[in-house]
């Protein structure tokens, strides 16, 4: 009887284990193809610290403009505590330096670009918080310079690089009580699809995006707990503002004008975004974020 169950088991038992993913090898194959498409299409690209120096603005404008209900702010304040140390990965303009910073003893802001840390230090100086350091410097590099820290974030800082096996390595190392991550579930950039046809012949390979940062991280054995903070529509006070980052998200130059000008473009944007209460707003799911996060101890 035992065996005749035994053997019923071994039948319906389902394979324990499914083929395995190279997460990093599929994370680097989405970073690539990307990459070797700005260089055929000459475009400027986010590993280059010249692609920040354009964008620090825009990021500026996003730190002033951020909602203290943003979920992520939310999700920072529910972890720290008053004499916590935390480290910002990637740290840009301070979108989130900034917010924390009254809540802990000291923020360490960490970024590669000078405008983004310049952008930083003037609102810093504007809304009076004077506990963040700023440290320009990449990461996972930079690990060997910092001291111990109780809390690390690092929100969107990730997406082009290429070897991510080493940069979650140095995160795992570098959490002190816990670590917290932001990252789209979906592509920043798929609104445009029509466009990219048109303007380059060829379609825009997907990005890194949640589903491959999870299973990167078990790769690093690492099963982080995860908040999904529903995408809700974005919005823009003129279509300018929308045109001007579609503009570098196509990899649009004035040279291509003549395939698709900068006012098909923005013809193109009115046409998809919905007026509402004096704002654009943008219905797709980019803005649909994942929060990954894991404690230590
Ligand atoms: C998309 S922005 C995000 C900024 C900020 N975390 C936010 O959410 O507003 C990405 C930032 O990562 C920085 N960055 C680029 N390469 C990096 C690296 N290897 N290590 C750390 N930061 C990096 C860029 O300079 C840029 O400021």
């Amino acid at each position: 009887m035992i065996n005749a169950l035994a053997a019923m088991t071994e039948t319906l038992t389902p394979p324990l284990s499914v083929e395995p993913i190279d997460w990093f090898a599929r994370w680097r194959d989405r970073v690539e193809a990307r990459e070797a498409q700005n260089v055929r299409w000459q475009s400027p690209r986010m590993g280059d610290l010249g692609f920040w120096a354009v964008a620090a603005p825009r990021f500026a404008r996003m730190t002033r403009n951020l909602p203290t209900t943003d979920p992520f702010v939310q999700a920072m304040r529910v972890r720290v505590q008053p004499d916590d140390v935390i480290l910002d990965i990637g740290a840009g303009a301070g979108r989130y330096s900034l917010p924390i910073a009254p809540w802990v003893k000291q923020v360490i802001a960490l970024d590669p670009s000078p405008e983004m840390l310049q952008q930083l230090q003037l609102i810093a100086a504007e809304q009076g918080s004077p506990n963040i350091q700023t440290l320009q410097g990449s990461w996972p590099e930079a690990l060997a310079d910092l001291p111990p820290v109780d809390g690390v974030i690092c929100a969107h800082a990730f997406y082009w690089v290429r070897e991510m096996e080493p940069y979650l390595q140095a995160l795992k190392t570098a959490t002190g009580r816990f670590c917290l991550m932001q990252i789209r579930t979906h592509q920043i950039d798929a609104f445009l699809d029509p466009l990219f046809l048109r303007l380059h012949g060829e379609s825009r390979p997907p990005e890194p995006v949640f589903l491959d940062l999870y299973g990167a991280l078990t790769q690093v054995g690492i099963w982080a707990d995860v908040q999904i903070a529903k995408g809700s529509s974005r919005s823009y006070p003129e279509v300018e503002e929308l045109t001007e980052f579609a503009t570098a998200l196509l990899c649009w130059r004035p040279e291509l004008a003549s395939v698709l000008s900068r006012e098909e473009i923005h013809a193109y944007l009115e046409g998809i975004l919905e007026y509402r209460d004096g704002r654009y707003w943008l219905n797709d799911q980019a803005n649909q974020m994942a929060m990954v996060s894991w404690q230590k101890g």
